[in-house]
C-alpha cells in the first residue's frame, strides 16, 4: 500500500494537520538530536504504556513478571546508563505466552494486540538508537512535553471507562506520530526519512488497534468520546508551546 493510503484514515482521525511552523523548526540540524532522543523515549513510553495496561488489565502475576522482564534491559539502558545498546536486539523477545488471568473481563484480544505492539515498539527503539549511533547523537535525559500529560489528564476515574479513555488517547499518540513521520520524511536526509516511511505502517496499526480495543472494552459508543479527545489534542497541536519536542504546539516564533 503506497503510503498515501496508510495515511488518508489518519489525516481524517486527526482534527488538525501539524503547523508548519512546527515542520520548519523539526528539520533544522540543530534540533536533530532533540528531536532523535524524544523519539527514541516515545517509543520506550509507546512499550510501557501498553505493558503498564495489559499488567493492570488482563495479566496474572507469571505473566506480569514476564513482561516485566522483557522490558529491563531496555529500561536499565535509559534509566541507568546500563548495558550495550547493539545487545537489544537480541533481548526484544517474551520467553512465555501470556494468557489472560480468569477473572479479566478483556481478556486474550487486548493481550495478544498489545504484545504485538510492544515488541514493534521495542524495535523501533533499537532502530532509533542504531540512527543516533550513525548521526552521532548522543543520549542524554529529557524532560518530557506537555502533550501526553495534556491528554491524560482528562482520563475518567472509574472502569471501564478509565481504560477506554487510555486507549483513546494511545490512538491519538499512534495517529500524531504517524503524521509528523510523514510531514518530516521529505525533508530530512534519505536514511533517516526511509525509517520514517518503514514506520508508518505500523504505526498507523497501532491506532487503529488501540480505537478497535477501546470499543470492544466500553459499553456504550465511543464516537462522542473520541471526538472530545480529539479536540484536546488539536489544542495540544496548535496551541503555543515553549517546549519543543516530538509532540509539542505551535513553536514560538523565533527572533
Ligand atoms: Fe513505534
Ligand atoms: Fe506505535
Amino acid at each position: 500500500m503506497p503510503h498515501s493510503q496508510l495515511l488518508e484514515p489518519i489525516n481524517n482521525f486527526l482534527v488538525c494537520t501539524t503547523p508548519q511552523q512546527w515542520v520548519e523548526q523539526a528539520i533544522k540540524k540543530e534540533n536533530l538530536s532533540v528531536i532523535l532522543i524524544d523519539h527514541l523515549i516515545c517509543e520506550l513510553k509507546a512499550a510501557q504504556s501498553a505493558m503498564f495496561l495489559i499488567r493492570k488489565y488482563a495479566v496474572d502475576k507469571e505473566g506480569s513478571d514476564a513482561l516485566l522482564e522483557w522490558l529491563k534491559p531496555f529500561e536499565t539502558l535509559i534509566y541507568k546508563r546500563e548495558g550495550n545498546w547493539r545487545d537489544l536486539a537480541a533481548k526484544n523477545k517474551l520467553t512465555k505466552s501470556i494468557i489472560p488471568k480468569s477473572n479479566s473481563p478483556y481478556g486474550q484480544d487486548l493481550i495478544d494486540k498489545m504484545v504485538l505492539l510492544i515488541k514493534e515498539e521495542l524495535h523501533h527503539f533499537y532502530q532509533v538508537l542504531e540512527i543516533m549511533d550513525e548521526c552521532g547523537v548522543e543520549y542524554q535525559s529529557i524532560t518530557p512535553c506537555r502533550y501526553a500529560k495534556g491528554m491524560l489528564r482528562h482520563v475518567k476515574t472509574f472502569e471501564p471507562n478509565a481504560l477506554v479513555d487510555k486507549l483513546i488517547v494511545g490512538a491519538y499518540i499512534e495517529a500524531r506520530s504517524c503524521e509528523r513521520f510523514a510531514k518530516l520524511a521529505p525533508h530530512v536526509d534519505k536514511r533517516l526519512g526511509d525509517f520514517y516511511i518503514s514506520l508508518l505502517r505500523s504505526e498507523a496499526r497501532h491506532y487503529q488497534d488501540y480505537l478497535t480495543l477501546a470499543q470492544e472494552i466500553a459499553d456504550f459508543d465511543i464516537t462522542e468520546r473520541v471526538k472530545e479527545f480529539g479536540e484536546i489534542e488539536a489544542q495540544l497541536i496548535t496551541s503555543q508551546d515553549e517546549d519543543f519536542k516530538f509532540h509539542s504546539g505551535l513553536p514560538i516564533a523565533q527572533s
